[in-house]
């Protein structure tokens, strides 16, 4: 495994993470899960995440990580979607955030947070309350870092500002999507804004929720045992499941073939190959596949395979399912 610095900061994280959206807690088996886990620790990924939006992940990821030394590990968890019909039981105001950070301290067995994100943007909380709650949880070593997800530029370069004007402690990360068919970051300004703000990205979805590892094929149907083939966790993927995608990714697990790697290993390469990407965090519903997936961080991509993979996605327009 490979290590990268988030932003700014001095927080070291695997290049490749294990998220636990529609897995762990869900759809996959709690002893898959754990099985998962053990073995992404044991393949060196530090970086786990979860949401107190993701069923019941956070008991899932805390309770198995809880056999390791705290200090090995980097535990990051959300809030923002809805927790109840009551109207202060979403969003980012002061008293959602100190009451979730508890309830998430708590499902996750642990004194503290080591990443505390929030999900999205709250277009109902003044942003200096929100930075202001996640500086004064900080404080009280409750969460170590705070960072957001899905925020655009312009949020972003705002909270920085209002950061440094009232010297809150800096927010360190951005989780946005991103891989081979969502590039929005690349095209609205995300990557500069945040890395010249010190705030490193850790980009979900990386795999197109399994679309680019080639299992799913042009006019084969959908593989038995697959985030597709399940109606509790197809209703984001089925967007991806187009013929025109799906016959790029045979172009490109052809090109993964000729660096003897596979589709997954060059697309989760290919997003590491942006320098303030600090992290890919994948989905994983069997060991295998981590152990697959972790071989990334040794793919080097040269500017000619980086020009040939750019010709063979101008051929898949129109995508923006996921945000
Ligand atoms: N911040 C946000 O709003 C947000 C949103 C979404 C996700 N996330 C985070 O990002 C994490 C990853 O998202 P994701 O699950 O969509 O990521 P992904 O890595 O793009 O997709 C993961 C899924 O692809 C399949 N897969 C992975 N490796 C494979 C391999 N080598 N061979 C075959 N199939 C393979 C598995 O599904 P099957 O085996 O079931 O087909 C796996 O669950 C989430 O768990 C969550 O922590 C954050």
């Amino acid at each position: 495994m490979k290590y990268r610095r988030l932003g700014r900061s001095g927080l070291k994280v695997s290049e490749i993470g294990l998220g636990s959206w529609l897995t762990y807690g869900s759809a996959t088996a709690e002893d898959t899960a754990k099985a998962c886990i053990h073995q992404a620790f044991k393949l060196g990924i530090n970086f786990f995440d979860t949401s107190n939006s993701y069923a019941g992940a956070e008991q899932v990821v805390g309770s198995t990580l809880k056999e390791y030394p705290r200090s090995s590990y980097v535990l990051a968890t959300k809030l923002f979607f809805p927790q109840g019909e009551g109207v202060n039981e979403r969003g980012l105001s002061r008293k959602h955030i100190v009451e979730q950070c508890e309830a998430s301290l708590k499902r996750l067995g642990t004194d503290y947070i080591d990443l505390y994100q929030c999900h999205r943007f709250d277009q109902d909380t003044p942003i200096d309350e929100t930075l202001r709650a996640l500086d004064d949880l900080t404080a009280q070593g409750k969460i170590l870092y705070a960072g957001v997800s899905e925020w655009t530029a312009a949020q972003i370069a705002e909270a920085a500002h209002i950061g440094k004007d009232q010297r809150f402690r800096p927010l360190i990360s951005n989780q946005p999507i991103y891989n081979m068919f969502e590039r929005y970051i690349e095209k609205e300004d995300v990557i500069r804004t945040t890395e010249a703000n010190g705030i490193g990205l850790i980009v979900f979805s990386p795999l197109a929720q399994g679309v680019l590892t080639g299992k799913y094929k042009p006019g084969q149907g959908i593989p038995q045992d697959s985030r597709a083939a399940n109606d509790q966790t197809n209703w984001v993927i089925n967007s991806y499941l187009r013929e025109d995608v799906l016959a790029c990714t045979v172009k490109l697990e052809a090109l993964a073939a000729e660096l003897g790697a596979t589709l997954s290993q060059f697309a989760l390469a290919w997003v590491l190959r942006q320098p303030n990407v600090s992290s890919a965090i994948i989905g994983s519903s069997r060991v295998s596949q981590i152990e697959e997936n972790v071989k990334a961080v040794d793919l080097e991509l040269t500017a000619d395979v980086l020009a040939r993979t750019e010709e063979i996605l101008s051929e898949v327009s129109g995508f923006a399912p996921l945000r």
